[in-house]
């Protein structure tokens, strides 16, 4: 075991893992962060995704002990207390809160992609969604709140 200190949604966790404990476990079995779902565990279907460093990575595909030293956001750490962020208003008013499973991990996806690109096309939205697999109803209300929360965070970007 080894004892790793851990940076997440702005507080500091120590947990105690072995070298092959991935990220979302240490997440959700260690430090009772559940928003992260696990639904393959094998890194392809980003219902674990949380942003490291700002990107959008699969939690289950990483190792909890790569992760010292750097800023962890799940989707915990999106809204501001008891307010929303904007994407997560978004989603709720266009109907893009699918089977709920993935939703955590498609916000996180969106929010790295707003981050850096404030105004993305469609195709850059479907793009960063690739791997946010939704088995359900499909993506289309999913990518409509998407441009939503861009416009209304007044993106200007990338026309
Ligand atoms: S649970 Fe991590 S990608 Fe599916
Ligand atoms: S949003 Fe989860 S399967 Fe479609």
């Amino acid at each position: 075991m080894n004892t790793i200190e851990l940076k997440i949604n702005g507080r500091t966790y120590e947990a105690k893992v072995e070298k092959n404990y991935t990220l979302l476990y240490v997440l959700r079995e260690l430090l009772d962060i559940t928003g992260p779902k696990e639904g393959c565990g094998t890194g392809d279907c980003g219902a674990c995704k949380v942003l490291i460093d700002g990107e959008a990575v699969n939690s289950c595909t990483t190792l909890a002990i790569k992760c010292e030293g750097k800023e962890i956001v799940t989707i915990e750490g999106i809204a501001d207390g008891p307010n929303l962020h904007q994407i997560q208003k978004s989603f709720v008013e266009k109907g893009a809160v699918q089977c709920g499973f993935c939703t955590p991990g498609m916000v996180i996806s969106a929010k790295a992609l707003l981050d850096k690109n404030a105004k993305p096309t469609r195709d850059e939205i479907r793009a960063a969604l690739q791997n946010n697999l939704c088995r359900c109803t499909g993506y289309v209300k999913i990518v409509e709140a998407i441009e939503d929360a861009a416009e209304k965070m007044g993106g200007e970007n990338n026309e």
